[in-house]
């Protein structure tokens, strides 16, 4: 036995890992190196703890078993990297402010049914959305009523932290997020007026997604940086059929769409324009 593996809690072979990552890149679309063994191991040795497992051949088998449709769900939460922040790729936000809003303002004066619908798909903890809620109150006001932000992600555990809305306060104060809502006990919870502005769900982004009508702009950042080239490109051709003529689709800052080329036109840092 290699003599990493005597001082670790359970034992840890190669054909584990090959067998939870390749379930991983199944479920998820998401690619783990090799050099993510370790990690992998980190995220999911409570897993074995809590159900009182002895290794993780054990829990390969246990996943396979009766129990591990929902298993999964747990080991994906697990396993997933959820890292965000308020106003993260601040570029994407100005161009939100600046270019995407105020005609949309100007249509909304002419018609007041006329609204906005925008996507933070891999929302994580919610600062994402909640981010793009705040700049579409400061342009929109009282005129943003019937405007929409979904927000979807893989992890019900986050999900449910995104709902709640809540964070460390010395964070938000850095964010300077000071009219962002009430503080009490070290935490700033989201005010109700930005957080009934979003509908958070569960939604994997390989699975078929339920939601009707098109989007005006699609956030999908730092998500796509997980999987393979062939599930990139997949999605990002679904996400050209869930945008409005013209609609906007921003990606995070490691993440390209050459290879859709076709499709987008980039028209800025990591920001696509669907090409008419
Ligand atoms: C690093 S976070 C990015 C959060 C946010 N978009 C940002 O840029 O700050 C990536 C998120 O993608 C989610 N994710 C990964 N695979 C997914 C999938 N197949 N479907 C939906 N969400 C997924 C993860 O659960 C995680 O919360």
């Amino acid at each position: 036995m290699p003599a990493t593996q005597k001082i670790r809690e359970f034992e840890w072979r190669d054909q584990d890992y090959k067998f939870l990552s390749a379930l991983l890149h199944e479920k998820t679309g998401i690619m783990l190196a090799e050099k993510k063994k370790e990690m992998m191991y980190g995220r999911l040795v409570r897993r074995l703890r809590l159900l009182k497992l002895n290794s993780f051949r054990d829990y390969c088998t246990y996943l396979q078993g009766p129990s591990g449709e929902k298993e999964l769900g747990f080991a994906l939460n697990s396993i997933t990297t959820n890292t965000t922040s308020f106003f993260r790729e601040k570029h994407h936000f100005d161009f939100l402010r600046k270019e995407i809003l105020p005609p949309i303002r100007r249509e909304i004066d002419c018609n007041p049914r006329h609204h906005v619908r925008v996507w933070s798909a891999g929302c994580s903890s919610g600062q994402e959305p909640y981010s793009i809620a705040m700049v579409m109150r400061d342009i929109l006001g009282p005129r943003g009523t019937n405007s929409r932000i979904l927000a979807t992600d893989l992890d019900s555990a986050i999900i449910d932290t995104a709902r709640a809305g809540r964070y460390d306060e010395k964070i938000c104060r850095e964010a300077c997020l000071k009219d962002a809502g009430h503080t009490s006990g070290g935490q700033m919870e989201i005010r109700s007026e930005l957080k009934n502005m979003v509908s958070f769900k569960q939604l994997n982004l390989l699975h078929d997604w339920p939601m009707t009508g098109k989007f005006d702009v699609i956030f999908c950042r730092n998500v796509m940086i997980y999987f393979d080239q062939e599930t990139q490109d997949n999605l990002v051709r679904r996400f050209a059929g869930r945008l409005k003529a013209g609609g906007f689709l921003f990606v995070g800052h490691s993440e390209s769409l050459l290879s859709v080329a076709d499709i987008f036109t980039n028209i800025g840092k990591t920001t696509y324009r669907l090409s008419s």
